[in-house]
């Protein structure tokens, strides 16, 4: 143990992949914080045993990836208001006196995202947006948390399986449409969202016809692996504006860099491009 420096990390199992270390690690040199940003793999079932004993270790805090943001819950003894409503928590936070805080920054990565990148649609039509939101997974009720936080009109839902989407329903009171009326769900919407994973590397891509879609709409894909994703490139090619996915995942970062090292740290092109990379 390293003594004197702050440190934090992120657990997951597998956590090779994981993008945050670069992030953390960027503005760790980038702030000129003497810190320590690190990946731990941990399995299922030694959860509640690592966690305390990283707590023990003297960690600040760490992310929690995949499988560990519901299971993670039971181990934290507060949850903030947003952890709480999306039912997952990415974002733990040792406190001085032993209480372990769990938060979900995702929906504050979703807006700030969507707020960096059209500032001018959200401040002028804040309260009257028609949102289309595909998919009904952990992401979308973070992204459905955050609309209804920062008010629109109207939300509308669509996913593969319905009772997903009615289940959220019932909570954010979004209007449901049945997969296959997915484009109809958007025909009038100011902003549509992916949520789904369709259009990752790997996967199939997400089809949409947004031949009814009006030029000038929003379309928003919150994968970011390929960056441009077919979806995005089919908006921008019928005169949508497009937000790609990589500014959530760098902005759901800023809250936990704050709490750990204590400044709450910017996003650059220069992060863009090593995260990217
Ligand atoms: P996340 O936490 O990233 O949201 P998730 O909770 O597994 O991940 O949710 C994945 C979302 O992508 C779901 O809405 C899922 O639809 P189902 O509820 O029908 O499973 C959607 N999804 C994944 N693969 C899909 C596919 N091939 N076609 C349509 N939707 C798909």
């Amino acid at each position: 143990m390293s003594k004197g420096i702050l440190r934090a990390g992120v657990i997951g199992h597998p956590i090779s992949h994981s993008r945050s270390p670069r992030i953390h690690g960027y503005w760790l040199e980038q702030y000129g914080i003497a810190g320590e940003y690190k990946a731990y793999d941990i399995a299922p079932e030694n959860l509640r045993d690592e966690v305390m004993r990283l707590r023990d270790t003297g960690l600040s805090g760490f992310n929690v990836t995949l499988p560990h943001k519901q299971k993670i819950m039971d181990i934290c003894t507060t949850l903030n208001d947003e952890a709480r409503r999306i039912g997952a928590v990415n974002t733990v936070v040792f406190h001085a006196g032993g209480e372990i805080e769990g938060r979900n920054t995702d929906a504050f990565g979703f807006m700030e995202n969507a707020l960096a990148a059209v500032p001018d649609v959200l401040s002028e039509k804040r309260g009257e947006l028609s949102v289309a939101v595909i998919g009904a997974g952990g992401a979308a009720r973070a992204v459905l948390f955050a609309l209804q936080r920062f008010g629109v009109a109207e939300l509308r839902l669509t996913n593969r399986t319905l009772a997903a989407a009615e289940d959220l329903a019932e909570e954010f009171g979004t209007r449901v449409y049945e997969w296959h009326e997915k484009d109809e769900a958007c025909i009038g919407a100011d902003l549509i969202v992916n949520t789904t994973s369709l259009g990752m590397t790997g996967q199939p891509s997400l089809e949409l016809n947004l031949d009814s879609v009006a030029s000038g709409t929003i379309v928003y894909d919150i994968v970011y692996a390929p960056l441009q994703t077919q979806l995005l490139k089919d908006a921008a090619a019928k005169g949508c504006r497009t937000i790609t996915g990589i500014g959530m995942l760098l902005h759901q970062a800023r809250p936990g860099f704050q709490a750990w090292f204590g400044q709450l740290p910017e996003i650059t092109p220069e992060l863009e491009a090593l995260v990217l990379a």
